[in-house]
């Protein structure tokens, strides 16, 4: 079982993912949890390139690459090995990603896009993704206060509109994504997300979701 959490910077969603994978771990899961660009020494490497401020003058195809790059190391030295050990894998950020940031934010066409990811990932798709839904102003605001502003931080409001709206066309598009308030408190979510996560768990469904 792959569970994915996305959504724009300043979201919350690296809080949910590490409530959920201490959630399952106590329930006696095997649990993964890993972020995107990263997770293994390589992809660590390719973030710091992706994040460092000085690096503007990145090019939309060099950027989609980067991403993709890492994320074919994660899924090959990483996932794959734990899902068919029967774990369950959580990632903060994965392919999804790539079609709401590179696809409908920097406007580079989605068909190609799903060709490449399909490519990078071996096909692996999420079983469920929560998109914790975020104004692009408040998730900026967010991140902005924690002083840990990266190169895509520079990036404008319109674009942060247009990475929005692509998840909630995304979302519309599949049974897999649920939607929920990222302005709800961090409690609320957590409660919402372990609902779904019990309901698709059968060993799960028995037990008290809170
Ligand atoms: P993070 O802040 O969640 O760690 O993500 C790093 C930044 O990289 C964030 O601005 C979103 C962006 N990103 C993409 O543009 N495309 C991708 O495929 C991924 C994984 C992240």
């Amino acid at each position: 079982m792959l569970i994915t959490f996305e959504g724009l910077d300043g979201s919350g969603k690296t809080t949910q993912a590490v409530r959920l994978r201490d959630w399952l771990s106590a329930q006696g899961h095997r649990v993964l949890l890993t972020r995107e660009p990263g997770g293994t020494a390589i992809g660590d490497a390719i973030r710091a390139i992706l994040a460092d401020p000085a690096h503007v003058a990145m090019h939309a195809r060099t950027e989609l690459l980067l991403f993709c790059a890492a994320r074919a190391q994660l899924v090959q030295e990483r996932l794959k090995p734990h899902l068919a050990e029967g774990g369950i894998v959580i990632s903060d950020r994965f392919a999804d990603s790539t079609l709401a940031y590179q696809g409908y934010g920097r406007g580079l066409p989605l068909d190609f896009l799903r060709t490449l990811l399909d490519f990078a990932t071996e096909g692996l798709t999420p079983t469920l993704t929560f998109y914790l839904d975020v104004p692009p102003e408040a998730g900026l605001q967010r991140r902005r206060a924690s002083g840990t502003l990266e190169r895509m931080d520079q990036e404008h409001l319109d674009f942060y509109r247009r990475v929005r709206e692509g998840y909630l066309q995304l979302a519309a598009q599949s049974a897999r994504w649920v939607v929920l308030d990222a302005q709800l408190p961090i409690e609320a979510i957590a409660e919402r997300v372990r609902h779904h996560v019990a309901a698709h768990l059968p060993s799960l469904a028995s037990h008290n979701s809170t």
